[in-house]
């Protein structure tokens, strides 16, 4: 028998834990475990075979501790990963948050096959007087759309069904 494929999922996430909730949700299905970029050595990361990196989006990019953390990485030979955000805002065409991570990944060697992300709580200035924007989320149902995300990354190759979505 094959033996079942092993997942990590680097997750740096502020004080609303969105992100960190999306990590928690993928990673149920996937039986994967999750870390944040602090506590796992960059050259643990070649014992996965599928390696999920996701953040808030912090002035228009992946966290600080998410990027130098890639920027640490060994080079890889087509290591398979995905990534995941959650920000106040869509992002534009022009804008993609998740360039920040797929640039410097792509870079390292990784073959990134799918991205997933959602619309959160965001108390950024000028919204934190009025208690901040998308309350509530991320929400059952951005759960729900995250469960599904980590289905398909276990069924298919490439999907890049949710980044950039201007929802
Ligand atoms: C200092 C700061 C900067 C932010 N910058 C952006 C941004 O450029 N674009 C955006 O859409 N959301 C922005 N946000 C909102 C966060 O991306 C959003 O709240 C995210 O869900 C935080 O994830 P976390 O709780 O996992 O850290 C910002 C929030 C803060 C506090």
């Amino acid at each position: 028998m094959k033996p079942k494929p092993k997942s990590l999922i680097v997750c740096a996430s502020g004080p609303h834990r969105n992100t960190r909730k999306i990590a928690e949700t993928i990673a149920t299905v996937l039986d994967a475990e999750v870390t944040t970029p602090d506590l796992i050595d960059p050259a643990r990361i070649a014992e996965y075979d599928l390696v999920g990196f996701g953040s808030g989006i912090y002035m228009g990019k992946h966290h600080h501790q998410l990027l130098s953390f890639v920027a640490s990485l060994p080079n890889v030979n087509s290591h398979r990963a995905f990534v995941f955000a959650t920000s106040g805002f869509a992002d534009s065409p022009l804008n993609r948050f998740s360039r920040s991570l797929t640039v410097p990944l792509n870079s390292k060697g990784f073959e990134i096959s799918d991205g997933f992300s959602c619309r959160a709580k965001d108390t950024f200035f000028p919204f934190s007087p009025f208690g901040g924007i998308r309350k509530g989320h991320p929400d059952d149902a951005d759960l729900q759309r995250a469960r599904l995300f980590a289905e398909q990354l276990k069924t298919t190759q490439k999907s890049w069904n949710s980044i950039g979505d201007m929802q």
